[in-house]
């Protein structure tokens, strides 16, 4: 046991507001999507019925066409901004309008297998997700890759992969607006003010038309496929299968969604610069920008070991991986946000595919540079992948859960082989 494990419970617990967790006090006030599904499988290392709780609380904010909302605001926080009366979500929990990396799927499977005695509460999930996974291969499916019209929806929020398709946005008709991030966070660790303007905008324009897929599909100016949405929701899809055939349900549709993502999946390989990256609809091209989200390939099962090459280079840049853009980029900068820090939770997707795919050693490698990372600087939202500093809030949900889950000596890794 390392003194970590007792700060990370203690983390979770204080942040839990009742049923959902938020990512951090202050800055992250609400319950984001992908956050409480990390939070979840901390959870699940020492209170099994909580970690279920946590997405039982996240489904209940699905809207009726199936989206998954990446923000309830279950409890208005004016600490927080934009708010619910900006996005003007149309679900049954005031909401944002967009949605966020679908892993769920995926931790469902694995607290199954941690524990098989919450078989009940894993069915009655099972149509939630699928519905939700249908609003993606439906709203979201650019032949097979899977596209996002916000860079938020990514997860990622200010990466170089949107510095061109918003450059191509004339911000308008957005009010003046007091941002409320940086009077908890250093302004160099966050976002600029050009892409905060071009944010709003987009959320403008969904909300002012109701957030109408049929309508933003003819008019979003935004249209990116990712390789965080693509990857997850192809990893995601796939664990539902299993899930579903488990329960005796029928997977063919579940089949179909699998096949057309991994064909579709291929347009995001760019073979000039030998990665997985960005495809901007618009036009075409490639962000040609190896971000810590090109390595979730393994994690969606795909490429066979394409990735290597960069993999190997970029580990050998830092003292940490793996920094969010390619320190060899000109637009890294190693403390902002998602244009370089290290996040503990990718690389605990990214560790989860190498092992799965014959890179047990490469994994445990990155495991154990996240531990000391973590065990050196504490739950921070980030760090700075030359020394591990600890940037962005601090006290982070999805840290604690890492480390509880993967990171710690102590975690319960090999329960969820799934
Ligand atoms: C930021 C991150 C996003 C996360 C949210 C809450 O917006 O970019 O991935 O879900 O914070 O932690």
């Amino acid at each position: 046991m390392s003194p970590r494990d007792d700060e990370a419970r203690a983390i979770l617990k204080a942040n839990d507001r009742g049923g959902y967790t938020v990512p951090t006090a202050g800055l992250y006030p609400y319950q984001w999507n992908w956050d409480s599904v990390f939070a979840a499988i901390g959870f699940a290392t020492h209170d099994m019925d909580r970690a279920w709780t946590e997405i039982e609380t996240l489904l209940a904010g699905q809207w009726p066409n199936g989206m998954v909302p990446h923000i309830l605001f279950h409890r208005v926080d004016p600490g927080y901004f934009p708010g619910p009366d900006i996005w003007r979500g149309v679900g049954p929990v005031p909401s944002s309008g967009i949605s966020q990396p679908p892993i769920a799927a995926t931790f469902v499977r694995w607290l199954l297998a941690m524990d098989p005695s919450h078989g009940d509460r894993a069915r009655r999930l099972i149509p939630k997700l699928i519905d939700w996974h249908r609003w993606f291969m439906t709203w979201r499916n650019a032949g097979g890759a899977i596209f996002v019209t916000h860079p938020w929806e990514t997860g990622r929020d200010n990466c170089p992969d949107w510095d061109a398709p918003l450059a191509a946005i004339e911000p308008a008709g957005i009010n003046a607006y007091d941002r409320r991030d940086t009077t908890h966070v250093q302004a160099g660790e966050r976002p600029r003010r050009w892409d905060y303007d071009r944010y709003l905008h987009l959320v403008k324009l969904g909300a002012d038309c109701g957030w109408d897929d049929a309508h933003l599909q003819q008019v979003a100016p935004f249209r990116v496929a990712d390789p965080t949405m693509t990857f997850t929701l192809l990893r995601a899809t796939r664990d539902l299968r299993a899930l579903a055939a488990g329960f005796g349900q029928p997977t063919s549709r579940l089949d179909r969604w699998i096949d057309e993502i991994t064909r579709g999946a291929e347009q995001l390989w760019n073979a000039g610069a030998g990665t997985y990256d960005c495809v901007d609809l618009r036009t075409g091209t490639h962000t040609g920008v190896v971000t810590n989200a090109s390595f979730l390939s393994w994690y969606a099962g795909i490429g066979g070991d394409r990735m290597l090459p960069q993999f190997d280079r970029i580990a050998g840049l830092t003292r940490h991986a793996v920094p969010s853009t390619d320190p060899a980029h000109p637009a890294y900068e190693p403390k902002r946000y998602w244009r370089g820090p290290v996040w503990a939770m990718m690389n605990m997707l990214i560790a989860r595919g190498l092992s799965e795919s014959g890179h047990p050693n490469r994994a445990e490698a990155l495991r154990i540079n996240t531990r000391d990372m973590i065990a050196e600087n504490g739950f921070a939202e980030y760090f700075d992948p030359r020394d591990g500093a600890p940037a962005g809030g601090r006290n982070f949900t999805w840290t604690a859960a890492i480390w509880l889950a993967w990171a710690s000596d102590s975690a319960r890794r090999a329960e969820w082989a799934a």
